[in-house]
């Protein structure tokens, strides 16, 4: 079967970076900055990034690119008749189920963007009352969650080149560039310099064994690693693009988007004297407000600013979904010989009934638990915290270990070779190994 290529390098870097920011940065990161007390555990994160979660970025760009498959077919081109498949079937399960939870949240943003550019937003001031109104109600994020996948959906179908790629390279600079004109607005609000040195002033007698904890797994989630996401991607990269480059391309615009998300955020935060530690309402409930009393005798700024900021949202979820939803797509349209197009319509159908379940989880079935979790909370538990440092810790345990090493180095190609086979095969699956066994006893 003809299989898709990125046509270009920087297209295959764009798509990559596309994947990694995301909600991840820009909702994500700030949150859990704000309550780990700031640039102490900016550095740590930094570590996390360096030591386990790029290891595993790379060691899924080696598995993607060796065997030029989708997540559970590389290991059967690369191991045989071994039961190191589990793992790919453990990355399209955890596909599906980041996708479902994932464009929940993704569909908030978009009713946020439409709310910011009709002015409908700043028609209220009660924020908290808002949300909680718009997430409970039955049918109107699943209309948004609906929308979204729809979208993802369309890119996906289109195919590697003229849908994934094309898009990235035209979504990512715009993301960049929103992300300028934002800190630059940000930066000149009054009292300013407080949110400033909240970054990068690190106190570290706020560090404790749960902040490490917390800035490994915003490693993991924000790189997108662990599930085969990037090992589908790099499937589709050619022999030129260098591998060790393109994860430290990746990484790095990662983390400075995610730092950069922390420059927009905690100056207007902090000149408008709200509290840095208000929790995953962050974005959706403290942000309005801060744009309203940073601005409310400018409306024409505040439309601006918040404007901008959900359609960055928008934008930064998109092109990370489309990279989930891909995992599936890969494996049905390969293993099943679907044409793209079903294929994706399968995917798609899939997550919109199980996206339907965790969107109602906030309002019908708030009352539902599993296990003393929500669907919704139930789905990310299972993603973030079992799937994702399982998965990562399988695929480095296999690079390093059990995969053939000349084929390794072939890929790797680089002088760092020595040094990420150290990576891949102690450090980066014992400190994985921590998260994986803190986060199912702390659960
Ligand atoms: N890295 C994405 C973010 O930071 O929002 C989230 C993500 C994308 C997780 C793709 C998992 C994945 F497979």
């Amino acid at each position: 079967m003809e299989r898709g290529n990125f046509g270009s390098k920087i297209g295959a870097v764009l798509a990559a970076a596309g994947s990694a920011v995301g909600l991840g940065n820009i909702w994500r990161f700030p949150t859990e900055c704000g309550s780990n007390g700031g640039a102490a555990f900016i550095l740590i994160y930094i570590l996390c990034v360096l030591l386990l979660a790029m290891p595993v970025m790379v060691a899924e760009f080696v598995i993607g690119r060796a065997s030029r498959s989708n997540t559970v077919g590389s290991y059967r081109v690369l191991a045989p008749g071994k039961p190191w498949v589990v793992s790919g079937f453990l990355g399209v399960l955890g596909g599906f189920m980041v996708l479902s939870y994932y464009s929940v949240v993704a569909g908030w943003t978009l009713d946020y963007a439409f709310e910011s550019i009709s002015g409908g937003l700043l028609a209220h001031t009660d924020y908290g009352a808002v949300f909680n109104d718009f997430v409970s109600s039955p049918w109107r994020p699943v209309v948004f969650l609906g929308i979204f996948l729809f979208v993802t959906h369309c890119v996906v179908a289109a195919g590697v080149e003229k849908g994934i790629e094309r898009f990235s390279k035209v979504l990512m600079p715009l993301l960049l560039l929103i992300i300028f004109v934002l800190i630059g607005f940000s930066i000149s609000m009054p009292n300013a310099s407080t949110g400033i040195s909240f970054l990068l002033k690190p106190d570290f007698s706020k560090v404790t064994k749960d902040v490490i904890l917390s800035a490994m797994g915003q490693a993991f989630f924000t790189l997108s690693v662990g599930i085969g996401t990037l090992a589908t991607y790099a499937s589709y990269f050619n022999k030129e693009t260098k591998l060790v480059k393109t994860a430290l391309g990746v990484c790095t615009i990662d983390t400075m988007v995610a730092v950069s998300a922390g420059f927009i955020i905690f100056p207007a935060l902090f000149s408008v004297g709200v509290d840095a530690d208000s929790g995953p309402g962050l974005v959706f409930i403290t942000l309005p407000y801060v744009f309203n009393e940073a601005f409310g005798n400018m409306p024409v700024l505040e439309y601006i600013f918040s404007a901008l900021f959900y359609v960055l949202l928008v934008l930064a979820a998109l092109t990370s979904t489309i990279s989930m939803h891909e995992i599936g797509t890969a494996y049905i349209h390969e293993t099943f010989k679907l044409t793209r197009p079903k294929a994706a319509m399968v995917v798609t159908a899939i997550c919109l009934t199980f996206g339907i379940i965790c969107s109602l989880s906030f309002g019908l079935w708030k009352e539902v638990t599993v296990m003393g979790m929500t669907f919704f909370d139930l789905f990310d538990f299972i993603t973030a915290k079992f799937l994702m440092p399982l998965g990562g810790l399988l695929i480095c345990t296999f690079v390093g270990w059990d995969m053939n090493k000349k084929l390794v180095a072939s890929e790797l190609n680089s002088r760092f070779t020595p040094l990420l086979m150290i990576l891949f095969s102690w450090v980066a699956p014992i400190g994985i190994g921590i998260i994986f066994v803190y986060g199912l006893i702390s659960g």
